[in-house]
């Protein structure tokens, strides 16, 4: 990319040079030292631009191969631009949970006469797979920082996020956790989960995991927020639902974990604690690792790693 921006100008440059020269010397091609001259000169600038003019550059600069730093924060400043703060006045920790219920389900518990009939015969009365959902980083963070509230971006069946509900119930802590998913998993992801089923194109995934909450008695400390994590979190950050910890382990490619870092971090409360799996597996390479280095270099935090995950203590700078 470095390359294409340096060539490109001059490229330019030097079709325009030639155009001047060409009209400049069109009249007087008789003249055999102006002749000669254009002809070294055309020489030249062909052996310069010989070769097939370079692509424009693409609008989203590719950083795969050219880590942390971003040739498009400098070329494109307003790229890196967002809003980095949330709600001046945060909602009360106690006060969370019916605020969610308020306004994302209209004041009424979605467990209230859970499940439907319609879906009942689709459920199993629990179903839990997880990806190294129970790592000793969960135990480690809800110890030290004694949340009393939890957003997890990407439940999926709810492995995690009931983990966490039950070690936070066993270290006798009053935590609520705002489980923020689509519940659509991802595109065929039912090839693989062949039981999970669906009516009319529509996943069951957020009954299983409503159901394995259920099962599993943890209603009262887990709400999920069944939306994408952009308008989940925008919507958190404008009512000021603040979080002591904030699990990101939704979408695994960079922009989806960029994303989800940058709005996350706006919904820590001060000294908060942000983690996420992945930064040691194979979806590493997918984006997570790249995203969390470098929203950590922009920040000025450090990255901790515990297991498969990523730990960064916004209380604890370079
Ligand atoms: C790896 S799974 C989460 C696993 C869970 N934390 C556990 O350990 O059991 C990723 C989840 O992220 C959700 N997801 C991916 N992209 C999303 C997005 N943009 N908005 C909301 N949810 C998303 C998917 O539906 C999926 O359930
Ligand atoms: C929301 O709740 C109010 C009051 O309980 C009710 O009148 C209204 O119909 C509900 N709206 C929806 C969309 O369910
Ligand atoms: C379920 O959890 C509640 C607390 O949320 C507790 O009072 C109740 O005894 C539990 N029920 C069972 C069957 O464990």
């Amino acid at each position: 990319m470095k390359e294409d921006k340096v060539i490109q100008p001059h490229h330019h440059h030097h079709q325009l040079l030639l155009r001047r020269l060409t009209v400049f010397s069109g009249n007087r091609l008789a003249r055999p030292i102006s002749f000669l001259l254009l002809l070294v000169l055309s020489y030249t600038l062909g052996y310069f631009s010989a070769s097939p003019p370079p692509p424009p550059p693409p609008l989203q600069t590719p950083i795969d191969h050219h880590p942390t730093t971003t040739v498009a924060a400098q070329t494109f400043p307003d790229h890196n631009r967002f809003s980095t703060r949330c709600a001046a006045m945060p909602v009360p920790s106690k006060l969370i949970r019916q605020t969610v219920i308020n306004r994302v389900f209209n004041g009424s518990s979605p467990y209230y006469s859970f499940p439907p009939p319609h879906v009942a015969h689709l459920l199993r009365p629990k179903r839990v797979k997880g990806w190294g959902s129970t790592g000793s980083v969960f135990e480690t963070l809800i110890r030290k920082v004694k949340p009393r509230t939890i957003i997890e971006l990407g439940t999926f069946l709810g492995a995690s996020a009931i983990h966490m509900a039950e070690l936070a119930n066993r270290l006798g802590l009053k935590t609520q956790i705002i489980c923020v998913d689509d519940f659509r998993g991802w595109p065929g992801f039912q090839t693989r989960f062949t039981d999970i089923g669906s009516i009319n194109g529509d996943v069951m995934l957020m009954y299983q995991f409503m159901q394995n909450v259920v099962y599993f008695n943890v209603t009262d400390s887990i709400l999920p927020v069944p939306y994408s994590t952009g308008s989940a979190l925008e919507a958190l950050c404008e009512l000021g639902v603040f979080a002591d910890l904030i699990e990101v382990d939704a979408g695994h490619d960079f922009h989806s974990a960029w994303s989800d870092i940058n709005r996350a971090y706006k919904l820590l409360r001060p000294g908060g604690v942000m983690f996420g799996h992945d930064y040691f597996t194979a979806a590493d390479e997918r984006g997570v690792r790249r995203a969390v280095k470098l929203f950590a270099q922009v920040k000025g935090l450090r990255i901790q790693t515990d297991g498969q995950h990523w730990v960064i203590d916004s209380a604890e700078s370079h």
